[in-house]
């Protein structure tokens, strides 16, 4: 039990990929027909691209894969000095005893654009003897340059739930362990609440099965936890409270759960951010100052800062836009009944139109007022 199974068995081969037999049939008739082409895999975490571009340059380079393919985290290795040397180093020199060198760059998506631009020169350059593969989790952010015409980029989505299951069952069955189906379930839906992130539904399994069958933990309680730990489930609402009264240490240890647990810190940010643009009891000061501190806090993450001090740094934001704003953030008292607001409004436009308003004209000059009246301002929750 001591090796961790996410990476004890990982696939050895393409067949062994789980949830994306098109985007993998179809790669692998590519290699077959000699077709080679840049690729770029696009896609949530955790889900296989990198490990489906490992074993596409495999089947490639077969056993000449060792001297042939080099690896770059693009999102450790970010900056345009990594493309201008180490990058344009590898993809200049011949490959040994094969046609290709394969240089594989994990989230490119995570590189400066600058660094982008530059890495494009490079493939243009080497592309007739060195092919590039990507892998990124937002697309839209590699610039047309890498993404474009020169690359073939493939969608890699959400691994679903039969094919986790199927792979979970392996696992198991590899180990000559077993689980209750309800636990099983549980782990499937946890699976599925994480975009389908078969990574981490793995290290959850093996949790599940130190926790139900050495540590001999009710099976309820694993349930509980593997809720908890449930994207759709964040404890944001309680973290935000915790955080708007001060309570930075609680706050604090729900964020290294959360980490801990496998949750990335764009997982966090974006929960938070969702949290907070439909939240109707959370001022419009209060979600401007936040939804800025999330993009902000989710850029430095993805340029090397530490997560965990981002989303405090975020968290002490609720607390500072609450007494900015001179209003707790989940203060009850100031909790905006939109329904009270419009009935006011709709009055004093009607004495000001000598009560001749209709519902267009209520429309219209609402809208016309809503710059200079901070009553009216609200109405646009
Ligand atoms: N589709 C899959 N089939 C089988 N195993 C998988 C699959 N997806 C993920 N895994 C397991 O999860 C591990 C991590 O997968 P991988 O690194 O390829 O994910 P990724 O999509 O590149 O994630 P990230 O976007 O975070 O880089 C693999 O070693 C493997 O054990
Ligand atoms: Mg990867």
């Amino acid at each position: 039990m001591e090796v961790m199974w996410v990476d004890k068995h990982k696939p050895e081969s393409l067949d062994e990929v789980v949830g994306h037999d098109y985007a993998v049939e179809s790669l692998k008739e590519m290699v077959d027909q000699g077709l080679y082409d840049h690729l770029i895999l696009s896609g949530p975490p955790g889900t296989g691209k990198t490990t489906i571009l490992e074993l596409l340059a495999k089947e490639i380079l077969k056993d000449t894969f060792k001297h042939n393919h080099f690896m770059f985290n693009s999102s450790d290795e970010r900056g345009i000095d990594v493309v201008r040397e180490d990058i344009t180093d590898k993809a200049s020199q011949s490959p040994m005893g094969a046609d290709w060198k394969i240089i594989i760059m994990d989230e490119v998506d995570g590189m400066t654009s600058e660094a982008q631009q530059a890495l494009r020169g490079t493939i243009e350059e080497y592309q007739d003897n060195c092919l590039f593969f990507m892998t990124a989790n937002f697309s839209n952010k590699v610039i047309d340059a890498v993404g474009g015409s020169r690359v073939t980029e493939r969608k890699i989505g959400p691994v679903d739930r039969d094919s986790m299951r199927e792979r979970l069952e392996y696992i198991l069955d590899q180990e000559g362990q077993n689980l209750p189906d309800d636990l099983m379930e549980a782990l499937l839906d946890y699976g599925e609440s994480r975009n389908g992130d078969l990574r981490s539904t793995i290290k959850r399994l093996q949790i599940a099965v130190i926790d139900y069958k050495y540590a001999e933990v009710d099976k309820e309680r694993i349930k509980e936890e593997l809720k908890y730990f449930s994207s759709s489930k964040m404890p944001i609402n309680k973290m935000i409270k915790f955080a708007s009264k001060g309570n930075f240490t609680k706050v604090d240890k729900m964020i290294r759960r959360l980490i801990v647990s496998g949750a990335s810190h764009g997982e966090i940010f974006e929960e938070v951010s969702n949290y907070v643009l439909i939240a109707d009891d959370i001022s419009d000061h209060v979600k401007a100052n936040v939804l800025e501190a999330c993009a902000r806090g989710s850029d430095a993450c993805n340029r090397g800062a530490r997560p965990r001090t981002q989303l405090n740094y975020l968290m002490v934001n609720f607390a500072d836009s609450g007494r900015k704003g001179k209003r707790d953030v989940f203060d009850d008292s100031q909790r905006i009944d939109k329904d009270q607001i419009k009935k006011n409004v709709s009055g004093k436009l009607k004495s000001m139109n000598g009560g001749n308003s209709d519902k267009k004209n209520d429309k219209k000059n609402s809208s016309a007022s809503s710059g200079d009246d901070n009553t009216v301002t609200n109405l646009k929750l």
